[in-house]
């Protein structure tokens, strides 16, 4: 019998529990638009509870997304419900999904409650629910580390509540495949009702199993898989949704008639956008996603694959979307031959949005006569989701050399005028940073910097990808030019923008 299992994307809740990041309201509808063109089943959205901005922001979820379930995280207190239910008010296919921890550890030392009570707390939290929404998650935290029994009892008494999904997670990834594999059969022989609900999994990555977990417990019989874009969340984070879902398709000969909804060539696009988003930047070596996942560096590698492909490559980089074909539009190209190529790599924007890109690829290809379809997306992205820029980089100069110490001479538009500083620095770099920290005033640590070709070649575009604290909270920023310097001082001015949006667009100089 063919199988479908149900992808519960939780990028947006689980996932922005990942520390250091910090999405806005718009940020997360934008990866919500890319969710639902993945196909995933349903999208946790958020945990309205914790604050007005996630409330806001699964609202905005809500009026955007029309396909797939939108569920909202809340605790079983009966104010976390009605945040959840206030979040989800008007949506078409609302979720509220429900959760308190069954383990003897949490109960005793977090919790301070007794089995009896947390069993009486879950089954009037699912009851409480039932009242506002249909479809009802509960999730018994820390299942994996919990006394069976219990565990099993929790369940029945939900299900009999009115539960629709019992979710059993691996709260902190503790779990081994065969491990966790029998204890979704053994709950599954315990409680019969199961049979007539959703059963599915969370697991966490503490031990690299998350997604080894989930396929056994795919094996034996859940239903639905909760998973996040890179596999990003709570510490080492969650099973990534690309790992899944590609396991479950290239090992078809293995897993036999078990599939998902997912659309396979949004894969890379969408971890791209999760990754740009988030600041959370994907190791090279990530499996399916990573800049070398498809890469074959050994000459017997490439030999072979020049030889056959199957030789070394399970998979085939177009099935994820990674698209390395060059764009073909001349100087001479006109905006109706852009709109096509556009809509052909699953783009349709605006007249507006469709004449600014224009004009940048026309710049671009006026340094660049070739153009990847990789590097097209980048600059679409950095386009189309731009964050209102309070600050624009009007130039910049630099004087560097080894016996020099480097200067900078930066000139930002901000407020209608043109504002110009300079500074010097330890490198080019520094130097540009210090120049525009003299310009704007905002008090902020750079975290990190990282750089990176978006492709090949010598005339790549460059990338470059930021994070720095503002009063405690991490923010990325992310630049991209042929010029390394000129994509490091856009990084910088893209965080700092960002900063004065999460201000409410207020601005005060944080030197005076
Ligand atoms: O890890 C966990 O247990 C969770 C639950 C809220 C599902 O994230
Ligand atoms: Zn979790």
């Amino acid at each position: 019998m063919p199988r479908v299992i149900q992808i519960f994307d939780t990028t947006l809740r689980d996932g922005e529990q990942s520390p250091g990041v910090n999405l806005c309201p718009e940020e997360k509808v934008e990866i919500a638009r890319y969710l639902e063109r993945l196909k995933v089943d349903v999208i946790e959205a958020g945990f309205p509870t914790t604050s007005a901005g996630d409330l806001q922001a699964i609202k905005m979820v809500v009026q955007t997304i029309k396909t797939p379930v939108i569920a909202a995280l809340a605790r079983t207190r009966q104010g976390d419900i009605d945040a959840a239910r206030e979040a989800l008010e008007g949506c078409k296919n609302p979720r509220i999904h429900t959760f308190i921890a069954t383990s003897d550890i949490h109960l005793k030392y977090k919790l301070c409650k007794s089995r009896e009570q947390v069993l009486e707390m879950a089954e009037s939290s699912v009851k409480y629910a039932r009242k506002f929404v249909e479809d009802i998650q509960f999730s018994a935290e820390d299942a994996s580390r919990s006394d069976l029994d219990f565990l099993c009892r929790v369940i029945e008494r939900v299900i009999k509540a009115g539960a629709s999904v019992v979710n059993i997670p691996d709260t902190v990834g503790y779990q081994t495949p065969t491990q966790f594999g029998d204890l979704i059969r053994k709950i599954k022989e315990k409680v019969p009702a199961t049979d007539k609900i959703m059963l599915s999994v969370h697991c966490h990555n503490d031990l690299g199993l998350a997604l080894a977990n989930s396929l056994a417990a795919v094996e034996n019989g859940v239903g639905q898989v909760e998973t996040t874009v890179n596999g990003i969340g709570e510490r080492a984070g969650n099973t990534a949704v690309e790992e899944l879902v590609m396991a479950l398709a290239t090992r078809a000969d293995y897993y036999g008639n078990i599939s998902s909804n997912i659309e396979k060539k949004e894969i890379y696009r969408t971890s791209r956008l999760v990754s740009k988003l988030t600041g959370m930047l994907v190791q090279p070596n990530k499996s399916i996603v990573g800049r070398n996942a498809f890469a074959h560096e050994s000459g017997i590698h490439q030999d072979g694959v020049l030889k056959e492909k199957s030789t070394y490559e399970i998979m085939k980089p177009e099935s994820i979307g990674i698209m390395n074909r060059a764009i073909v539009l001349g100087k001479h190209s006109g905006r109706h031959a852009f709109r096509v190529k556009l809509k052909e790599m699953g783009f349709e924007p605006s007249e507006k949005e469709l004449e600014k890109l224009f004009i940048r690829v026309k710049e671009l290809m006026d340094k660049k006569q070739i153009l990847s379809e990789q590097e097209m997306e980048v600059i679409i992205e950095e386009e189309l989701y731009r964050v209102p820029e309070f600050f624009k980089l009007s130039y910049f100069q630099i004087f560097t050399g080894n016996k020099f110490r480097p200067t900078a001479t930066v000139g930002i538009e901000w407020n209608g005028k043109l504002v110009e500083e300079a500074a010097c620095g330890e490198g080019p770099v520094d130097a540009i940073y210090r120049t525009i920290d003299r310009i704007i005033g905002l008090n902020t640590k750079l975290l990190d910097y990282s750089i990176k070709a978006v492709t090949g070649g010598k005339d790549a575009l460059g990338e470059v990808n930021i994070r720095l604290t503002d009063k405690g909270v991490i923010i990325s920023g992310r630049g991209i030019s042929t010029d390394i310097l000129e994509a490091s001082a856009k990084a910088y001015i893209n965080a700092l923008n960002k900063i004065v949006k999460k201000r409410g667009g207020h601005y005060g100089d944080d030197r005076s």
